[in-house]
């Protein structure tokens, strides 16, 4: 459902993301990983098309993001770190502004308004402006607007960040609602990003770890701690000894000491 090959992102001399390869097969539940400033928000924008990857590309449900960057945007929805909300617009306003830009059928934005609503729970406050909501339920507004148009495909950049104990626990459950298998042959794909490892653990089944733009860990939360190692140590051990080895790399001598 999504293939990203040597996805590339370099700001000057920053690399912000560095040749990331993965797929995600339709129904996976992917947490994508890694210490803040690893590259997830940026991998997340190149996927959904709002920056352009400097080398590299990827597929969104076999659309290319460069050949057929409409057809593979319909495919996502994208709930951003910071999601466009109107704040002075009502919960229903917002969701039919949001359903015309994604080009919903005039015929049928109410339906799929009131499923984005039931789903995410926000029937008791439709009506209200969304500035004076909590954060949790301004959390919520921003899934809907990312699932209003029923994308096959939801990438979500650390969903439940500046959230409290309680709204995160909601959320979280909101996101494992949403990514399980629908009636029918409808199934979620969904890759989430977060530092938190609580929530990788709590909602997916497969973990993407990236550090300074590498992708370093790809395989099944399962596998992972089978051995009895927790994903703790696994993070801790793969973002740590990344770092020393790139310090080692840029200081001096060490260069030619390290095989
Ligand atoms: N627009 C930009 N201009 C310059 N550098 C950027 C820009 N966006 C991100 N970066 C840099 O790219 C790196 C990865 O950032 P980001 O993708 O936001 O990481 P994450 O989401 O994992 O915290 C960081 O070093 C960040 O400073
Ligand atoms: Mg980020």
């Amino acid at each position: 459902m999504i293939e990203a090959r040597e996805l590339t992102k370099r700001y000057g001399d920053t690399v912000a993301v560095d040749g990331v390869d993965f797929s995600v097969q339709k129904g996976e539940v992917v947490g994508f990983l890694g210490p803040n400033a690893a590259g997830k928000t940026t991998t997340m924008r190149m996927l959904t098309g709002f920056i352009p990857p400097t080398n590299g590309t990827a597929t969104i449900a076999d659309y290319d993001i460069f050949e057929n960057p409409l057809e593979a945007r319909r495919r996502i929805g994208y709930l951003p770190e910071t999601p466009p909300l109107y704040p002075e617009m009502t919960v229903s306003s917002y969701l039919a502004f949001i359903a015309r830009i994604k080009d919903i059928p005039r015929r049928a934005r109410r339906e799929h308004i009131d499923r984005a609503v039931e789903r995410c729970g926000l029937t008791s406050v439709r009506r209200r402006v969304i500035g004076t909501l909590s954060k949790g339920f301004r959390q919520r507004v921003g899934l809907a607007q990312a699932i209003v148009h029923e994308p096959p495909v939801l990438i979500l950049d650390e969903p439940t960040v500046g959230l409290d104990p309680l709204q995160i626990h909601e959320i979280r459950s909101l996101i494992r609602d949403l990514a399980a298998p629908g009636k029918g042959d409808t199934q979620q794909t969904v890759i989430l990003s977060t530092h938190i490892l609580a929530e990788v653990e709590a909602i997916c089944r497969r973990v993407i770890l990236i550090n300074q733009g590498r992708k370093v860990v790809d395989a099944p939360i399962e596998d992972l701690t089978r051995n009895g190692q927790s994903l703790e140590e696994l993070f801790v051990r793969e973002t740590a000894s990344d770092a020393v080895a790139k310090r080692e790399a840029s200081d001096g001598g060490a260069r030619e000491a390290t095989p």
